[in-house]
């Protein structure tokens, strides 16, 4: 601990007039929390919180739950959001760093772009967490928390097969339209994969066919169909591309969507051409519990949702931060997956739930996730 505090008040002085000019040119969606802590074990303890966007319901969440938890330790925090910029996001972490940051949370957008910025976090002493999503090609990442990514897929694989009767050899054909998620996010190729995994058997018996083609040709192909920046937007044009272009004469049955975001782009291209709300609409996949799709959901628009508690991984890294500073060993439970190219990074993985329309209530108000008014109910 002293060792760390005589660094930080040199990085502060050191860091202040560049710190200074860098905050001065951030975007709106800088949100500067830092403030005094009132714990004195740990005053001069800050850590640094590195959020994607705040254009996304969900990382608004992590950023505020984390930020508050660790408030509530006794800790000073730094919360920034990079507009998913990568440039933005490199000045904010390097900001932090000037600043005396003794720990960093970072939740990346390009994973394989922070190596140098994280280097110099490392030359400082600095601990680093990967948050939700690992950062590649650098050994300066300590740990990653995160939900098990892969079985995010394999629980919407397994919806699939589900709803649509797949295991009772011969049902189908059904016309499936697969979609990916961001080719620079770590995490989507585990989402595709954990999926494809269940799916495949069933397109290679003929029981799953992709009309449009958009069927990667193995795991490793899923940037074929990634969508950059899970962006809805983005979701919503490919999918009016392909009922424009090869549906003419058949009906979507269901919809791969690795998330909300793209799964909300995906629903209003149906909508527009002519799906209506309820049995008529495809089976289509959702991640997050983002409040838009849980209310799709109830309307008969979206038939799932993976959720991720993010409650519970602002717990487990705010527990990380604090194992970290206190030199107590830090608890992990996955030691091999995590291959970041550099090294395997020790990771916590929890566990994703599903959610539809039936159980929403239940699972999303019963724990407080939302309140029933959010949702209509
Ligand atoms: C997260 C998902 C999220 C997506 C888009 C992924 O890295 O794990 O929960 O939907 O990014 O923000």
């Amino acid at each position: 601990m002293t060792s760390l505090r005589t660094r930080k008040a040199t990085a502060v002085l050191a860091g202040t007039a560049m710190a200074m000019a860098a905050l001065a040119a951030c975007s709106s969606e800088r949100t500067d929390t830092a403030s005094g802590a009132t714990d004195a074990g740990s005053e001069e303890t800050l850590v640094g919180i590195a959020m994607p966007t705040r254009s996304l319901e969900r990382w608004n969440n992590d950023g505020e739950n984390l930020d508050s938890l660790l408030k509530d330790m006794g800790y000073e925090t730094s919360l920034q959001y990079a507009d998913n910029k990568v440039d933005q996001q490199i000045t904010q972490i390097q900001n932090m760093i000037n600043s005396g940051a003794d720990v960093l949370v970072v939740a990346s957008i390009d994973g394989t772009a922070l190596g140098p910025v994280l280097g110099s976090a490392k030359d400082a002493g600095i601990s680093v967490i990967a948050y939700d999503r690992l950062i590649n090609g650098t050994d300066a990442v300590d740990y990653y928390a995160t939900f098990d990514n892969y079985q995010v897929g394999q629980l919407q694989g397994e919806f699939i097969v589900e709803q649509l009767g797949l295991a009772d050899a011969g049902t189908g054909p059904f016309n499936l339209e697969p979609f990916a998620g961001s080719p620079d996010d770590n995490n989507a190729k585990f989402f595709f994969s954990g999926a494809w995994d269940v799916l495949l058997p069933y397109v290679q018996k003929g029981q799953l066919v992709v009309p449009s083609g958009k069927a990667p040709a193995s795991n490793d192909a899923w940037t074929t169909i990634g969508v950059q920046g899970w962006a809805s937007a983005t979701a919503q044009s490919e999918m009016d591309n392909r009922l424009n272009s090869f549906y003419a004469d058949k009906k979507v049955d269901v919809v791969l969507s690795p998330n909300d975001s793209l799964a909300l782009g995906i629903e209003q291209a149906l909508e527009a051409a002519g799906y209506a709300d309820g049995a008529d609409f495809p089976v289509v996949t959702g991640q997050d519990a983002d409040l838009a799709n849980v209310k799709n959901m109830l309307a008969g628009k979206q038939s799932m949702t993976v959720w991720k508690d993010t409650r519970t991984l602002g717990e487990q890294v705010a527990t990380m931060v604090d194992q970290i500073v206190k030199g107590e060993t830090v608890e992990v439970n996955d030691t091999e997956t995590y291959d970041n190219g550099t090294k395997v990074v020790p990771s916590y993985l929890l566990p994703p739930q599903v959610v539809t329309p039936d159980t929403a209530e239940e699972l999303l108000v019963g724990s407080g996730f939302y309140d029933a008014a959010e949702l209509g109910l």
